[in-house]
């Protein structure tokens, strides 16, 4: 069975690789797929992006890595996924996951949702507080991976890393 792991991954954290991981333990084809999102403003290009999860996602044979515009319901259709992966971190994220996977449902009856509960140690990590740390030259090797982590740094013009 495919499953995908739609987001914007902008850019992805060892929370994502962690869904990604146990994800592939479950499915025989997991699609990482990359929202092409005119509304946002990222500060990795898409292409960025693919290149940062195809890197951090080799060990890992049974993991494709794509973009996708539109629904991500139609993307699903498109390739054949009957599952859709999300990472559930903490309550506040139940609310919109639900309304997001009642809304898929509705839009295609045969694509599930299935959450996966973010492991303990990922349970405040996201795209945005990586981006924000990094930015005040924080360290975040915990918290994303190596190459990744060089990217960021690259990208707020300061290498010289840490406190
Ligand atoms: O990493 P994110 O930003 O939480 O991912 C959100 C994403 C890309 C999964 C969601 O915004 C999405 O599926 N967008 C595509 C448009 C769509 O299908 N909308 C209907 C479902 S609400």
């Amino acid at each position: 069975m495919i499953a995908i792991y739609p987001g914007s991954f902008d850019p992805i954290t060892l929370g994502h690789l962690d869904i990604i991981e146990r994800g592939s333990k479950l499915f025989d084809r997991v699609v990482v797929a990359v929202l092409r999102n005119p509304g946002k403003t990222p500060l990795f290009t898409v292409e960025q992006r693919l290149r940062q999860i195809h890197t951090a996602t080799q060990h890992l044979p049974q993991v494709e890595v794509d973009s996708f515009d539109g629904l991500t319901v139609t993307y699903a259709n498109l390739i054949g996924a009957r599952v859709l992966l999300r990472g559930l971190r903490v309550l506040s994220d139940f609310e919109k996951e639900l309304q997001m996977a009642h809304t898929n449902k509705t839009l295609s009856t045969e694509i599930e949702t299935v959450f996966l509960a973010t492991s303990t140690e990922y349970g405040f990590l996201s795209s945005s507080i990586v981006k924000e740390i990094a930015r005040f030259n924080g360290s975040i090797d915990h918290l994303v991976s190596p190459h990744v982590a060089a990217e960021l740094y690259e990208c707020y013009n300061n290498q010289t890393t840490q406190y």
